[in-house]
């Protein structure tokens, strides 16, 4: 079976360091791993639209910087398609075939949708698109045949709703059209859910607590050195904590093996740079220093393949464009093969015209 990926997201703002090392970096990595046949990356603009329909500029708006910011991580549209989800038609009409599948008390058990209705005040009236947009994700990912979904862990309802769609979908049609896909997880817990840099939970536009990709060096440094610590650690002589010190956790999520040799060589790794804090006698500035040094590694290079797509806007809808077309063939046949297992086929099917000729007494 061919190894396949999608995956995804909603263009409503610029992608930030969290979204990078909970999926960005992966993708990247699995992209040039040469193990995968073929890679589909989508902006989800109709799926934004479910919470955004009424702010369809901002999802207009933020198509080109989330292409911009794939392209900058280094998502190569030469080895992998980056697309659409408005442009590939045929997601729709799988969506409202999967919704006979699905119970209203099915939708209303996801956690992830729970939580979101929460957020956004929607418990009263929650408009009919959201409620059902994990439906919707599933179409995403059966049209394409994905065998492998890279995303952050709150995706994983959606995922496990996708399978049952397609198992629900192949048992009800006697088919194996549709595969059921596997998630695959950021690599450790501070990627997995990298707080913002004033030490909270998660990172919001709102909260301005986000280091973005497309950030200069100078708002990274104004960052980084305004992180939030270990708020008892006062004296470069006092011990200090690790746990839920945002400095740490970064450090975690961005350290590799040669940060050390190349900006700490005093210390072998990271965790004998944890001792020391732990023990006290380590200033958080020297730390912050260390992360600034090491996140600036990573984020050069992305700023610097920025710039150069920047200059190149038109050719970015052109690569957006061109990645659509291919998406909508691909979903067009996983489309065509649904609905001959669903039998919905009839204009291609001469048997059915020639058995319904005979039941009417017409000529054969
Ligand atoms: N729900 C994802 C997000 O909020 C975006 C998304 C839409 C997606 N369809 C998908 C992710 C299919 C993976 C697979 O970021």
């Amino acid at each position: 079976m061919p190894k396949i990926i999608l995956t995804g997201d909603r263009p409503t703002g610029r992608l930030h360091v969290g979204h990078y090392v909970g999926s960005l970096r992966r993708r990247v990595e699995l992209q040039n791993s040469g193990e995968f046949d073929k890679i589909y990356i989508m902006i989800a603009d109709a799926q934004a639209l479910t919470d955004n329909f009424d702010n369809q500029e901002k999802v207009r708006q933020n198509i080109i910087e989330v292409a911009l910011d794939y392209l900058s991580v280094g998502l190569d549209p030469e080895k992998i398609t980056i697309f659409i989800q408005s442009q590939v038609p045929e997601l729709t009409e799988m969506t409202f075939f999967y919704a006979n599948l699905v119970t209203v008390s099915r939708l209303q058990r996801n956690p992830t949708v729970k939580n979101e209705i929460q957020m956004r005040n929607f418990e009263a009236s929650i408009p009919v698109g959201f409620f059902t947009y994990p439906i919707s994700q599933a179409s995403d990912i059966t049209a394409f045949k994905a065998t492998h979904v890279p995303v952050g862990e709150d995706q994983e309802p959606m995922i496990e709703q996708a399978r049952e769609i397609v198992r629900k979908f192949n048992a009800t049609y006697n088919t194996d059209c549709l595969i059921e896909p596997a998630i695959v997880l950021p690599e450790n817990d501070a990627c997995r859910r990298l707080p913002g840099t004033d030490g909270k939970a998660k990172m919001s536009k709102s909260l301005g607590n986000c280091i973005y990709l497309a950030d200069t060096p100078e708002d990274v440094k104004t960052k980084v050195m305004s992180m939030y610590t270990d708020p008892n650690h006062i004296k470069v002589s006092d011990p200090g904590q690790i746990e839920g010190n945002t400095v740490f956790t970064y450090l975690d999520a961005f350290v590799k093996p040669d940060s050390f040799s190349k900006y700490l060589p005093e210390y072998e790794n990271l965790d004998a740079l944890k001792d020391h804090y732990r023990r006290g006698g380590l200033g958080d500035v020297k730390v912050k220093r260390f992360l600034l040094a090491v996140l600036e590694d990573e984020l050069a290079p992305i700023r610097a393949r920025r710039k150069e797509w920047e200059k190149n806007i038109p050719g970015v809808y052109q690569i957006l464009k061109e990645g659509s077309e291919v998406a909508r063939a691909v979903a067009a046949q996983t489309m065509h093969e649904m609905k001959d297992a669903m039998k919905i086929n009839y204009f291609d099917d001469y048997e059915l015209i020639q058995a319904q000729a005979k039941k009417f007494g017409g000529e054969e």
